[in-house]
């Protein structure tokens, strides 16, 4: 099964960045309940290799951190934007988590791309050349302010690609440790 690794976000903190969206010319917009902050992208994993991952995913230990955003941005650049996404802050602890995933995914065998981890939230792809929506978009984001969220846990999805497109299933989520177990 195809499978990536993600921080999963509360419904309605989904609806409120999908009502971000804007009318730019060949972009296709992610749904509300697809959008998601990707850790580790797996792609297809036998089930041998799935029992060694959800143990070495159970070994990771980081406690709870807040997810700040910040402004918006795109792959590969402004000039050819494919990707539109929103970004997050370079907080420790999340680099340490995608780290630690990453670290465990390969634990098993399966590669991972050598870029550093870029934290981003992909709102929408893009397949025709940048706009003045997109340039306006991106203007727009930079003073918009989403409040901060805490991130309880992270979740092993399958990708399952249908003739409607694909459908992500939660497959098992992964506790982070809690911030009130230190007192
Ligand atoms: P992204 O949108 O956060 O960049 C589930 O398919 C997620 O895995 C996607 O949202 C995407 O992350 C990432 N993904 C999909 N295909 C990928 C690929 N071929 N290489 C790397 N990441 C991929």
């Amino acid at each position: 099964m195809r499978l990536f690794i993600a921080i999963e976000l509360p419904e309605n903190v989904k609806k409120a960045l999908a009502k971000l969206r804007v009318d730019i010319p060949g972009a296709r917009w992610v749904p509300a309940e697809q959008i998601h902050l990707t850790l580790a992208f797996l792609g297809e994993v036998d089930e041998i290799t799935l029992t060694c991952l959800t143990e070495a995913l159970t070994r990771i230990r980081i406690p709870e951190f807040q997810l700040c955003f910040s402004g918006s941005g795109c792959f590969p650049n402004l000039h050819r934007p494919r990707v539109l996404w929103l970004g997050l802050k370079q907080e420790a602890h999340l680099l340490d988590l995608a780290c630690r995933v990453r670290e465990a995914v390969q634990s098993c065998g399966i590669p991972q791309e050598d870029r550093p981890f870029s934290p981003h939230i992909t709102l929408a792809r893009l397949k025709l050349s940048p706009s003045r929506e997109f340039y306006e978009f991106i203007e727009s984001t930079k003073t918009l302010k989403i409040p901060s969220l805490r991130v309880p846990e992270f979740t092993l999805f399958q990708s399952l690609i249908t003739q409607q497109g694909a459908e992500h299933i939660p497959l098992r989520s992964f506790s982070l440790d809690s911030l009130c177990s230190e007192n």
